[in-house]
């Protein structure tokens, strides 16, 4: 259905968005909490009009659109770069005479109604001859809106794409933080919050993989925003390639966020008819804090964005190879790990790199996607079968876009990676990028992959990426970090549209490619590469923030740390990893019969409790715990209640030493009020000589009396529960079940 409206109003259960439509250009003049249907959408655009001529400025406001441009007189950061490449000559207007691209100035021409909050708002320049169309829609359910931008040339002259964000999103003025993301490998998804100031905050990724430094995420937010109150609005892009992230406060004092692609020079050249689509920005408000902006977003990927078989389906206890034999492979004691792991409860193993030819160490092999015939004299069915018939399904890892020089696919095929004319390529992990733009590409890479699910029991695959492009030039020597990322999306495709019951790990790395875009072709996320259970609960708080519990690998891993050196008891580790999609990745033979009880235990904890971790309402927990020298970190609480809040999972967990005598009150969250709800604390296991004591001081009785005990929902979190004295990487789990 197409109409002009002179407004757009979209509302979510919680959150309304309000565009004004009647000017040229389409402008957000409300977002925010819900507005009620006795104010209308004149009464908004009265109110946001500006009222004064501006004394030393334009004489008319110049707005802000969707997409900003120099066109329109928008002198901050604009939505969009294009310029006039040149005219095409085979035309018959070969001597092309409209106005060049670069000052576009796209009026409103029509609304696409697809359903009641989804449309696209039709923009064109008729002198320029492009379109714009940004599709806009706020999902009912969730509170999140999907927008993107994409440009039509239906001009006769080749035009450049510089830039085309997804959306330039105004905010309040009362929003005055901005939380980023930062880190590197084995260090992922640590926030920093600054105040915003006058200019721009700017986040660019240029690795061709989502990044381990960059998560392309932002949060804005009041000065006394946390996680229990306050606003908060989430910004997301869906890309798995170049980005940029900008939070700005033009000079005229208007805060926006705008994101989208980060386009190379001469990247994206619009030839006449053609298009180019931004990727889509998430983005969603919360009055109510942290938390429950990022339940919003957890319930939008799980019920628009997963496949819903994969969401439905329990998560099955994973046993990864890599740390206890990295590329050692050998059949009896790959054995003997199935029948360990087997017996602690593991339900999926996933044989890591090294199993093919050329791979004992990560020079040689990538590119050869057959098995090791060495290692592996009578293939890999004899594994297969093995751990299929301890019960256990099976997964292997691929590196399917990558290829060593050290191989015979490198050796036969030269030409078939990304590269940049006479500059050498940049020493990483050994290994150099094939060109995914290339059809024969990913025609080997499917029939290789193919190959091996059809012949082979595989029901999952560890789909890795492990080194950045750092010249991601294609055969005809241009840039080409947006065709790859298109190109890896359409492989996912066809190799899930070809094995629909196989289910693909998003891992480049351990967290280097973890966002919606790769959501929508991939089942789960390995988080990263870190297993140490300390730096673990930071990077999990990290991902938390877009991401819910069951998409986020956690292993349990060795004792002392392969990554951190550090040496963590089993009853850390283990509990770390219960808040995830569960799994083990360590020697099993170092276990001794105490570890291997504890994660036995832990185990069954998870197979009892998974169905509402990973569908229940996440609550990170604002413990405040002093350290007089690292501040309020001393500690990290959260919970997990189920959707209808009858039972709920709470974790402690005690990183360091804190200052206070008298421990922190540990307030639950998400309970009904005045339900009853019996209390337990399920973790350490009792009588297992681990229960949680001072460290200087045997309490009368070390059991907390309160276990076993019952309790309001609201004396839970209202006064909560005062902890004991713990020593530092100490942790505890609280169950709670509603009493009938
Ligand atoms: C990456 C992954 C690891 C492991 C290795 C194998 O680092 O993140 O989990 O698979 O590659 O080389």
């Amino acid at each position: 259905m197409e109409e002009r409206p002179s407004t757009l109003s979209l509302h979510g259960r919680r959150s309304s968005l309000i565009l004004r439509l009647s000017q040229d250009v389409p402008e957000i003049i409300y977002w925010g909490k819900r507005i009620s249907a006795q104010t209308d959408a004149t009464m908004l655009s009265l109110l946001s009009a500006q009222q004064q001529e501006i004394a030393g400025g334009a004489r008319n406001p110049v707005p802000l659109s969707l997409t900003p441009t120099i066109g329109q007189g928008y002198m901050a950061h604009p939505g969009l770069a294009i310029s006039t490449v040149s005219p095409n000559a085979d035309s018959p207007y070969a001597d092309y005479d409209a106005p060049s691209a670069w000052s576009l100035s796209p009026k409103i021409k029509r609304l696409v109604r697809h359903s009641e909050t989804h449309h696209t708002i039709v923009c064109e320049d008729d002198h320029r001859q492009i379109s714009l169309l940004h599709n806009i829609n706020l999902d009912t359910a969730t509170d999140v809106l999907t927008i993107c931008t994409s440009i039509e040339n239906r001009s006769n002259a080749a035009i450049n794409v510089a830039w085309c964000a997804a959306a330039t999103l105004p905010l309040p003025h009362h929003i005055s933080h901005i939380m980023g993301f930062e880190g590197r490998w084995a260090s992922e998804f640590h926030t920093h919050t600054l105040h915003q100031n006058s200019g721009a905050y700017v986040r660019e990724n240029r690795r061709g993989r989502t990044s381990h430094d960059c998560f392309p995420g932002l949060i804005l937010h009041h000065a006394h925003t946390h996680e229990a109150q306050g606003e908060a609005y989430g910004f997301h892009l869906g890309w798995s390639g170049n980005h940029r992230l900008m939070a700005e406060k033009n000079a005229d004092g208007r805060p926006i966020v705008q994101m989208g692609e980060l386009l190379l020079p001469g990247e994206i050249m619009l030839s006449p008819g053609a298009s180019y689509n931004s990727p889509n920005l998430y983005a969603s408000y919360s009055a109510a804090g942290f938390t429950k902006l990022s339940q919003q977003f957890h319930a939008h990927l799980r019920e628009n964005i997963l496949r819903p078989k994969i969401v439905e389906k329990p998560r099955p206890v994973h046993y990864n190879t890599w740390e206890a034999i990295y590329f050692d492979h050998d059949l009896d004691t790959l054995k003997t790990l199935a029948n360990k792991a087997a017996d602690i409860g593991v339900e999926r193993f996933v044989l890591d790199d090294g199993w093919f030819p050329g791979r004992n160490n990560d020079r040689g092999g990538l590119g050869d996607w057959f098995v090791d015939a060495e290692k592996y004299p009578e293939g890999l069915q004899p594994l297969i079968q093995h751990v299929n018939d301890l019960g256990m399904s099976f997964g292997l890892w691929f590196e399917p876009e990558m290829v060593n020089p050290d191989s015979d696919l490198f050796r036969q095929h030269p030409d078939w990676i990304l590269q940049t004319a006479h500059n050498p390529q940049t020493h990483f992990r050994h290994q150099t990028v094939l060109d995914l733009t290339r059809p024969e590409v990913t025609e080997y890479l499917f029939d290789r992959i193919n190959s091996l699910l059809t012949t082979l029991n595989i029901e999952y695959i560890k789909w890795d990426m492990n080194r950045d492009l750092n010249h991601p030039g294609n055969a005809l020597g241009n840039p080409a970090v947006h065709q790859q990322t298109r190109a890896l999306y359409a492989l996912l495709e066809k190799v899930r549209t070809a094995h629909p019951s196989v289910e693909i790990e998003s891992c480049a790395s351990g967290g280097g490619r973890a966002d919606y875009g790769i959501l929508a072709h991939t089942d789960r996320i390995w988080t990263s590469d870190n297993n140490d259970a300390l730096e673990r609960l930071k990077i999990q708080k990290g991902f938390s923030y877009f991401f819910p519990s069951e998409l986020m690998g956690s292993h349990v891993g060795p004792r002392d740390c392969h990554i951190t050196h550090r040496t963590l008891p089993m009853t850390l580790r283990a509990p770390v990893a219960l808040f995830g999609h569960m799994g083990m990745e360590m020697d099993l033979r170092e276990l001794t019969a105490e570890e291997e009880t504890e994660l036995k235990a832990m185990v069954s904890l998870y197979k009892t409790h998974r169905h509402f971790i990973h569908s229940g309402n996440l609550y990170r927990l604002d413990l405040n715990e002093a350290n007089t020298s690292t501040g309020p970190s001393a500690s990290i609480g959260f919970g997990i209640v189920s959707k209808d809040q009858s039972e709920a999972l709470f974790s402690y967990s005690l990183l360091l030493s804190t200052t206070a005598a008298h421990p922190t009150y540990y307030r639950f969250a998400g309970l009904i009020p005045d339900a009853c709800y019996e209390l337990n604390i399920i973790w350490p296991l009792k009588g297992n000589g681990h229960w949680p004591k001072s460290s200087l001081f045997q309490l009368e009785t070390n059991l907390p009396n309160i276990d076993g005990k019952v309790f309001t929902g609201e004396a839970l979190m209202q006064l909560g529960f005062q902890l004991p004295v713990l020593t530092p990487q100490s942790n505890l789990i609280f169950h709670l079940s509603r009493c009938k």
